[in-house]
């Protein structure tokens, strides 16, 4: 069967010409209680703002942005961020797992993961790290996915 979405690593300008249907991704995942470092109040031009400034970062840092699309529009990202210390360069940070609530449950968040995974490979890191909340749909994902959880940290976020 072909997949019904397309996944896609975005350039730093590619990321700012995506940063607005991001933005609703964002926003999306937010109004659904997501913790994603942001709070209900989010606003759209804050969420713009936040992908234009991820795209910024994209320019210093060599991170990936990964997105999955489908007919309609971007509907999931993720980010693979080079942990960028010297004593550090095989290290990266998995960050930003979003999929909008359309398009849950239909394992786009598995192919962002695997698509992350080979991100981190294309970047030369042998080790990647994330954080998730405890019980979330996300922990279910990372576990599902062979990801080895190594703590709980009480009132995270
Ligand atoms: C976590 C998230 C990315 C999963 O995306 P998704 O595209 O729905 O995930 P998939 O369809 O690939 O499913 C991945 C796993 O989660 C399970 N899952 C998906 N939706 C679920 C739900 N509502 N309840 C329980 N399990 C669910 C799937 O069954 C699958 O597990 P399985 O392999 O045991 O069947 C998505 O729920 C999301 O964006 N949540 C808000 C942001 C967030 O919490 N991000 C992760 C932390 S950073």
């Amino acid at each position: 069967m072909t997949q019904a979405f397309q996944i896609t690593r975005l350039n730093p300008t590619d990321l700012r010409l995506t940063a607005e249907a991001l933005a609703l991704v964002l926003m999306d995942c937010v109004a659904g209680g997501a913790s994603v470092s942001f709070m209900a109040d989010l606003t759209y031009e804050e969420a713009v703002g936040f992908w234009n400034h991820v795209a910024d970062l994209a320019q210093d840092d060599g991170r990936m942005v990964i997105t999955a699309s489908d007919a309609l529009g971007v509907i999931g990202v993720v980010q693979v961020i080079p942990a960028g210390v010297p004593n550090q360069p095989h290290r990266g940070e998995v960050a930003k797992m979003l999929v909008h609530r359309r398009a849950r449950g239909q394992g786009i968040g598995q192919a962002l993961l695997a698509a992350a995974e080979d991100a981190g490979r294309a970047l030369g890191l042998t080790l990647l790290t994330l954080d998730t909340a405890q019980g979330g749909v996300g922990e279910r994902l990372y576990s599902g996915g062979g990801w080895v959880r190594v703590g709980v940290i009480p009132d995270y976020a």
